[in-house]
């Protein structure tokens, strides 16, 4: 299939198709991919996202043979990985008039990835439209679907959804209609979003109340099939693969403190997991039985210790808890370690340390980094001093609401 496919009125895939088996997140995509690149060619000629960064310059002589680049006024690039901006660099050395839309986060990451600082950008917001001359886009922040500075663009006249990563598959497709495939598509769509977005299901839950209220008759992502048929099947897939499967988990939060600051971080916890639909067990290590404190350990599927850091060690009794994890049988449950500290915050770490020692699944920042790409997660939960500015309390609720989807979605 050559650049130049025509998939509605004035609007063409330009993309690449890569039948490689590709290695991406530590996948190999056994069936290939594409990366889909769509030309609107209005009053205002638009480009929606490009290709992978390999074939930047081959992207650009084919989309020359579609249209002039000195033509082209805007580029959308709707998330910055370099699979879908990868071609930007070699087409805006052509399209030297166009104006590349994206999101504010989004600008400092393409001046440095590409060095375009000179180039102009348009930033735009949630629920922002531009007229792009004969067709209006609608965008939409989608957060985290699938890094923070992502967004999606929806196309008004036609009712044509851009959502980038999501609704996508990684296959090099012969033909780009779904309908089209000769097979149904299901596996490679669900296969998809396992592998790509699962790890950012509660975000596909935002995702859905945004675009409910759109009318879309076609879903035209970054990669794979193009879906123009029973589309609302398509979203709602993820509704259903997003949603919450299982209830009744529970959580058991153990903490000493000096200040209460981390107290209150144990509150913050407390509270985002009974917002997440997690019960929740607290307890302050130095006022309750051990005996009780161990018990409700066992029960709970999750369990968060803390401890503030004097003299570079733990304080009161948490220690003689910590001796006895050991001794548990606690296999299949997520373990945490939290604290508030003034320098180092050396008690953290030693719980951390205990915690390891258990054959609890303990939660570290390296981990959450490796199985979904986010950095916004951190563990162990370490804050400065008092927790309650916004940034902090943030933090805490990142960390409370990442261990509750992994309690909450069981695929
Ligand atoms: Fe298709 Fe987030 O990369």
């Amino acid at each position: 299939m050559k650049p130049g496919f025509k998939i509605a009125k004035d609007t063409y895939w330009v993309g690449k198709i890569d039948q490689r088996e590709v290695p991406f997140h530590r996948l190999l995509l056994t069936k290939g991919t594409t990366y889909n690149s769509y030309l609107l060619k209005t009053g205002k000629p638009t480009i929606i996202d490009t290709v992978d960064l390999e074939f930047g310059r081959e992207y650009v002589e084919q989309l020359a043979e579609v249209i002039d680049p000195l033509d082209i006024q805007y580029i959308v690039i709707n998330h910055t990985e370099p699979d879908h901006s990868g071609g930007l660099a070699a087409l805006v050395s052509k399209a030297t008039k166009a104006t590349i839309v994206c999101t504010e986060l989004a600008v400092s990451e393409i001046q440095q990835m590409y060095k375009l600082q000179h180039c102009n950008f348009l930033v735009v917001k949630d629920g922002d439209q531009l007229d792009i001359g004969g067709k209006t886009l609608l965008f939409k922040e989608t957060p985290y679907l699938h890094t923070a500075e992502t967004m999606i663009t929806y196309c008004i006249e036609d009712k044509i959804l851009f959502p980038c990563d999501i609704f996508s598959t990684h296959v090099a497709v012969e033909h780009f209609f779904a309908d089209e495939a000769g097979f149904d598509i299901k596996d490679d769509y669900i296969g998809y979003y396992q592998a790509i977005i699962h790890p950012h299901r509660r975000y596909v839950r935002t995702l859905i109340e945004a675009v409910k209220d759109l009318e879309i008759e076609m879903i035209a992502p970054s990669h794979g099939f193009i879906l123009r048929q029973d589309v609302a099947k398509y979203i709602d897939l993820y509704a259903t693969l997003s949603s919450e499967t299982t209830v009744g988990k529970k959580a058991t939060i153990v903490y000493t403190t000096i200040k209460n600051n981390t107290k209150k971080m144990a509150h913050i916890l407390r509270d985002s997991f009974l917002d997440n639909n997690i019960e929740v067990e607290l307890w302050d290590a130095d006022k309750a039985e051990a005996a009780d404190i161990l018990n409700s350990i066992e029960a709970a599927d999750a369990v968060l210790i803390g401890s503030s850091t004097k003299y570079a060690d733990m304080t009161g009794n948490l220690e003689s808890i910590l001796l006895q994890l050991k001794t548990l049988n606690l296999e299949g449950k997520l373990a945490v370690a939290f604290g508030s500290y003034g320098w180092s915050g050396e008690a953290i770490e030693v719980v951390q340390d205990y915690l390891n020692g258990t054959n609890m699944t303990v939660q570290s920042t390296s981990g959450v980094i490796k199985t979904t790409g986010m950095t916004h997660v951190e563990f162990p939960i370490r804050v400065r001093f008092s927790p309650k500015e916004e940034e902090k309390t943030r933090k805490i609720k990142n960390a409370a609401e990442f261990i509750s989807d992994l309690l909450l979605s069981a695929i």
